[in-house]
């Protein structure tokens, strides 16, 4: 087992309370960078929300591909043909457990959320969508969850409808039952912020929404890696994560559609795979979820998200989690701490993300001065220009937490926050 979880029985004579010990000395071993020493000083990486670092059993199991079964899948007759397949087929098998799907032919294989959301666009999108027809996002979207929805209102002549958000960076939702009307065709929803960390309460949004026939898209590219996901429970229509957020390889992700829809969808990129023949006259597609994975895909990729799959998996979402939440309240008490900090997104619901900016300090100073003591954080826009701009900051500050980072660590960025300010004042 990666990760120890020891279980302490306590027993005091009222109760016996069995207490999960989460070792994350331990799941640090399993990931070589974090040994890396940077300007010096050892690695703080805290830019998880942009991308996370990869377990020696991600990094093995690529390396094991392409030592032991390199080869193109689907169509090869020989045996190393038939151990890619086997190995990348089994990465759906792993994804639908993962999302708690009821079957592989639900879980299209993308390059990353943006490429799943722009295939929905595209193919739900293009079909159903049409002139004066509405697509409802929020405020608190990253660019992948804006920019395909605006280029197809663009091109149909449907309009993007926002839901706000509060200064604590919640949405509002008090008018949701208005903003989703017959107009609407598809609301677009962030799990949780990539700047604010909110999680919003997808659930209800999507009960909402199906109470007036309403088809809804959960974006869980920051989420997917902080808590389990079912998409059943859920019962959303459309969900995509990218890999390469949840421990796994670059190049990797996932879309999850229902297959009812799925199967109603037209394929949106044409090429070998997504058919089932071909001639001059008419080409028959293949069934769902082929008809969507035109050419040779990321096989190493989806061999490698598969082992971060088995890893998150063998350490457990829940321990992952109540592991985050431990630190995220650690983490705020120390930051609030700091003078002249001022956090943006201060949710009640809020995970892993710490987004911050310094009285009379450019972020990205703070950035690189934070990169002088190792420590690795996000500065900028973060993909979300319109969700800066609702804050009324041009930029921010943002540490991001995972499943191997430490209370030192937080003592470490908070320590390094404070010569930042000494140095600027
Ligand atoms: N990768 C982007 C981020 O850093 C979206 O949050």
């Amino acid at each position: 087992m990666l990760c120890c979880l020891n279980f302490l029985k306590e027993s005091s004579g009222v109760m016996t309370a069995v207490q999960q010990r989460y070792d994350v000395q331990k799941v640090r071993e399993d990931f070589p960078i974090l040994s890396e020493r940077i300007n010096g000083k050892p690695l703080v990486y805290l830019d998880n929300a942009n991308t996370t670092q990869k377990p020696l059993q991600v990094i093995d199991a690529i390396s094991n591909y392409y030592k032991h079964m390199n080869s193109n899948i689907h169509r090869a007759t020989h045996v190393l043909g038939e151990r890619a397949t086997l190995a990348y087929e089994g990465t759906r098998g792993k994804v639908r457990d993962f999302l708690n799907a009821s079957s592989t032919q639900e879980i299209v294989f993308v390059r990353n959320a943006t490429e799943g959301v722009n295939l929905v666009a595209n193919t739900f999108g293009k079909q159903n969508i049409h002139e004066g027809d509405e697509i409802l996002i929020s405020e608190m979207e990253h660019h992948a969850n804006i920019v395909p929805w605006q280029m197809l209102c663009d091109r149909v002549g449907a309009r993007l409808v926002i839901i706000p958000i509060d200064d604590t960076g919640d949405l509002i939702l008090d008018n949701l039952d208005k903003l989703i009307n017959t107009r609407t065709k598809l609301v677009g929803i962030v799990q949780m912020s990539n700047v604010l960390g909110t999680i919003n309460p997808v659930e209800e949004i999507i009960r909402i929404a199906h109470s007036k026939g309403v088809p809804v898209l959960v974006d869980a590219a920051q989420s997917a890696y902080h808590m389990p996901i079912d998409v059943q429970r859920m019962d959303c229509d459309f969900l995509v994560f990218s890999g390469h957020k949840l421990y796994g390889p670059t190049g990797s992700g996932v879309l999850y559609g229902k297959k009812e829809l799925l199967e109603k969808m037209d394929p949106w990129q044409g090429g070998g795979d997504m058919i089932l023949s071909v001639s001059f006259e008419k080409t028959v597609y293949n069934d769902i979820p082929y008809r969507f994975e035109a050419g040779t895909p990321n096989i190493a990729g989806g061999v490698g998200l598969g082992a971060a799959i088995d890893y998150i998996t063998n350490i457990g979402m829940e321990n992952i989690a109540q592991h985050e939440s431990d630190l995220m309240s650690y983490g705020t008490e120390v930051l609030q701490d700091i003078d002249g900090l001022r956090m943006i997104g201060t949710s009640r619901h809020k995970a892993s993300v710490f987004s911050f900016v310094l009285d009379d300090v450019h972020p990205h100073d703070i950035g690189t001065m934070l990169d002088s003591d190792g420590i690795a954080i996000r500065t900028g826009q973060h993909c979300a220009h319109p969700l800066l701009a609702r804050c009324g900051v041009p930029a921010t500050a943002r540490a991001s937490i995972a499943c191997y980072n430490t209370r030192e660590e937080i003592d470490a960025l908070a320590a390094s926050i404070r010569r930042v300010q000494e140095f600027f004042s």
